[in-house]
């Protein structure tokens, strides 16, 4: 019995999984849970979790499974979650995977996996212009999706580049994406949940697209604002 919607979004660093959650979770009432953004708030904040995951994420490897696993484990049983979650950036290997399906199996498993495609060249694209607020972490883009001012259209908070978007460390992320992430397409493919999303449309192509899937699978239509 399905009492839960979680939706997991793939995708190469860069390919819009922040940006198209971000939006999803205004359609769909549930949360976005981005492991990037929990991990960057504790670096941000000094933490304990900060102080162990830096040096894995200042160089785009990815923070051991077993900190990672607990810290999504406990976000997914805050309140805010108790109708599901829109998972951006885990699972992110085979581990991840596994643990997350024992974490939603009780409430009916992952509802969709999109997979967000696009071509190399314009992942690099993508990532030297992106901008982040420091207070909320809406994702801009200088070209492709400006704010308004200088600051964040949403809170006012200041914007500034993620210390990774270096672009070194972005051919190391692309590195561990592929070897690490990428076998997932074919362990989400053959659970029947894997759906292909052209990621070189514009964010609100992509959105619409996202929209339509869940619309056609009747996700999210129950006690939702989802509409076609
Ligand atoms: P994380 O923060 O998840 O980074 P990532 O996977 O590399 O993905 P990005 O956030 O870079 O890209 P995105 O797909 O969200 O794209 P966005 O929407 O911003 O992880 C960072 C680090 O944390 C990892 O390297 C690792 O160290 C650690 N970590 C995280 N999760 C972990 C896990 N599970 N296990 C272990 N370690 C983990 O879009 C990019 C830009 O393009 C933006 O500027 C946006 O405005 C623009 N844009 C988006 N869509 C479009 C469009 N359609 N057209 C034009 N522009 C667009
Ligand atoms: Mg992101």
């Amino acid at each position: 019995m399905s009492d839960r919607i979680y939706l997991v979004l793939l995708g190469a660093p860069g390919s819009g999984k922040g940006t198209q959650s971000q939006l999803l979770q205004e359609q769909l009432g549930i949360p976005q849970v981005s492991t990037g953004e929990i991990f960057r708030y504790n670096l941000k904040n000094e933490t304990e979790l900060g102080q162990l995951a830096k040096s894995y994420y200042d160089r785009g490897e990815l923070v051991p499974d077993e900190v990672t696993i607990r810290m999504v484990e406990a976000r997914l049983a805050e309140p805010d979650a108790a109708r599901g979650a829109i998972l951006d950036g885990f699972p992110r290997n085979l581990i991840q995977a596994r643990a997350l399906d024992g974490i939603t199996e009780p409430h009916g498993g992952i509802a969709l996996v999109p997979l967000i495609q696009l071509e190399d060249d314009v992942v690099s694209m993508r990532i030297t212009g992106r901008r982040l607020c420091r207070d909320c972490d809406r994702v801009y883009h200088v070209t492709f999706n400006p704010p308004r001012g200088e600051n964040c259209d949403s809170c006012g908070g200041v914007l500034y580049q993620r210390e990774d978007d270096k672009p070194e460390t972005v051919q190391n992320r692309l590195y561990v994406y592929y070897k690490q992430t990428s076998p997932l397409i074919g362990y989400y493919f053959a659970h029947g949940l894997l759906v292909e999303v052209d990621g070189e449309k514009s964010i609100e192509a992509m959105q619409e697209q996202l929209v339509a899937l869940l619309v056609a699978r009747n996700i999210g239509l129950k006690g939702s604002a989802v509409s076609a």
